[in-house]
């Protein structure tokens, strides 16, 4: 098993943001995000976990890192005309029979990134990743039915709405996508 600072972790760049790994320096702008109760409020745990953000991001960065050693992950996404991390983004084993089975699509971007595009730009980015660089057949992604932003990324990136699927005893909205999806989405 390789050590965590021994992981290839692979950077994407797109028109404004760079995905790469974490580092130890993202940890106070990492724990802001999570501290905020607009952002994880549709997250498991949602709102209550924002006391506890540090030790959560803490957590994450080296859960994060280490995780790229079975070949996909979680970038940390920078804002390539400043600098500044701005969220995360990627893959994460789906559970096994249920609808994120095969690898699942997540992204959370800083509020002070909402609007601008980022999102759209930041999933398209690892949808190109799943099908392109790990020639998966299937991405799934989950939503919360009221969270309106995310289920327009998703739609904006031309994933197949499942309607509403029971997960770990919630109901959310399942996405999924397939190559050919994505050649009618026109996205490649
Ligand atoms: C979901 C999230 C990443 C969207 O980021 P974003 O940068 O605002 O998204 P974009 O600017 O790329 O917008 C994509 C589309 O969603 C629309 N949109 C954005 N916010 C919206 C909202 N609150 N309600 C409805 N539509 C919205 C945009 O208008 C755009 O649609 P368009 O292309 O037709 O104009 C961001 O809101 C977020 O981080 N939320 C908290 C974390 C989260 O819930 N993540 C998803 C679950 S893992």
């Amino acid at each position: 098993m390789p050590r965590p600072h021994q992981i290839e972790i692979p950077e994407i760049e797109t028109e404004r943001l760079v995905l790469r790994g974490f580092t130890d320096a993202d940890l106070p702008d990492f724990t802001d995000l999570r501290a905020d109760p607009e952002v994880i409020r549709f997250m498991p745990g949602g709102e209550v976990l924002a006391p506890f953000a540090r030790e959560i991001a803490l957590g994450r960065i080296k859960r994060y890192r280490k995780e790229w050693s079975r070949g996909f992950g979680v970038w940390a996404i920078e804002e390539r005309r400043t600098g500044a991390m701005i969220g995360y983004a990627g893959l994460e084993p789906g559970d096994g029979a249920g609808p994120s089975r095969g690898v699942e699509l997540m992204y959370v971007l800083a509020r002070s990134a909402w609007g601008t595009g980022y999102g759209r730009e930041a999933a398209g980015a690892c949808l190109d990743f799943a099908f392109d660089r790990l020639g998966l057949d299937r991405v799934a992604a989950l939503t919360a039915e009221e969270n309106l932003a995310s289920r327009r990324v998703l739609q904006v990136i031309g994933m197949r709405c499942l309607g509403r699927v029971e997960y770990n005893g919630f109901q959310v909205l399942g996405f999924e996508m397939a190559p050919a999806d994505r050649v009618a989405a026109g996205a490649k």
